[in-house]
């Protein structure tokens, strides 16, 4: 059997092609986990280099009109205190965290339309002026609406799969579709934009299977960024009795999408420093080249919870970002002063 997997792994090294089966075999046995990681470890090194690009992450409402399982912010959860901070606060937020150095920000809110169209060019086109790139995740929007934030001059846009079985995404997700999330994504990559998705792992009833899926899924579409991160029980969901996912089995999915999307941008997602208190330099060591510290300041930092154990609630922006560099720099890897966009392989 280890001689088996270590067949795959090789294959995956030098082809950067797996079938569905011999993921699902990786997923499934974890006698050589740590060869994995290794692997994924250099094929980074390699294809991306030893710099780590820090992303501004911006929270600016937690306000959703969506209803998704698993997540915190969810419409019917009661239990929060809903916010919207207004686009002034949004750019000045930006502007004290250009100061500490980020060269990419990403505008991150619960979907619906909690700004007017006209705000939220506007938030792009201030921000853009501090010579940064701009990450949106701001959820299913119109092919107009996607044109729009582009021409303000968002660079990238994130919207995870969350899941490719179609029976599992309509169960988490009332009154959503499947298929017009592939199509946002279509969209998004037609219109020119960085394009980022990824998937929850450890969702009830969630099949090794259908993770291979998703890895192969992350190829088809021509992805440029994949965050992974395990699913963590929120008590104030349908879900809060469930068991959430592995750190491990995240991990797992994070470095073979390394081996099969060598030049993408991968991110140490906060949910696996959730899990474990060393995740995000884990990730780092196994395939990942990519952090998002949080620079949204005060209280909205606790508000915007999508799951429970959120790490760095009561930091500032700045110490947010030492700590991290000092990490980074710790693993003898290289904080990057570039706006990490993808370097694409031709
Ligand atoms: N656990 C882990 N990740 C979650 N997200 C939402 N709720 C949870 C949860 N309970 C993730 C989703 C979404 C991203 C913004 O946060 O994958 O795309
Ligand atoms: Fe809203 Fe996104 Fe949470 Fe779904 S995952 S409830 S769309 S914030």
């Amino acid at each position: 059997m280890t001689s088996n997997l270590q067949e795959i792994i090789n294959k995956a090294e030098s082809t950067h092609e797996l079938t569905k089966n011999e993921i699902v075999e990786l997923l499934a046995n974890d006698e050589i986990n740590q060869v994995l990681f290794k692997t994924a470890d250099r094929v980074r090194e390699k294809y991306v280099g030893n710099e780590v690009h820090l992303r501004g992450l911006i929270e600016f409402s937690n306000i959703c009109s969506k209803n998704c399982f698993y997540c915190g912010l969810r419409r019917d959860n009661k239990n929060i205190k809903r916010y919207r901070l207004e686009p002034e606060i949004i750019i000045d937020f930006a502007t004290k965290a250009s100061s500490y150095g980020y060269k990419t920000f990403v505008l991150q809110s619960g979907e619906g339309n909690i700004y007017k169209l006209e705000e939220m060019l506007h938030i792009i086109s201030e921000i853009k002026k501090l010579n940064v790139a701009v990450t949106l995740s701001i959820g299913e929007k119109t092919e107009e609406e996607y044109k729009a934030y582009k021409d303000a001059g968002a660079d990238r846009f994130l919207l995870r799969i969350e899941t490719t079985d179609k029976e599992l995404y309509q169960k988490l997700h009332p009154g959503m579709s499947h298929e017009n999330r592939v199509n946002c994504l279509k969209i998004i990559k037609k219109l020119g934009y960085e394009t980022g998705t990824g998937c929850l792992i450890g969702l009830p009833k969630q099949s090794l299977e259908s993770l291979a899926d998703d890895i192969l899924f992350f190829k088809e579409l021509g992805s440029d960024m994949i965050g992974v991160g395990p699913f963590i029980p929120n008590e104030d969901t349908p879900l809060s009795s469930e068991t959430g996912g592995s750190f491990e089995l995240a991990l797992k999915v994070m470095a073979i999408t390394r081996l099969f999307l060598p030049d993408i941008n991968i991110p140490a997602t906060t949910a696996m420093e959730t899990l474990n208190p060393q995740g995000r330099l884990i990730a780092l060591q196994s395939g990942a080249n990519v952090v998002m510290p949080n620079v949204t300041e005060g209280e909205y930092r606790d508000l915007y919870k999508l799951y429970p154990g959120k790490i760095c609630i009561n930091d500032t922006p700045a110490n947010c970002k030492s700590y991290i560099a000092q990490k980074i720099q710790s693993i003898g890897r290289t904080v990057s002063k570039e706006y990490g966009f993808r370097k694409q392989l031709r």
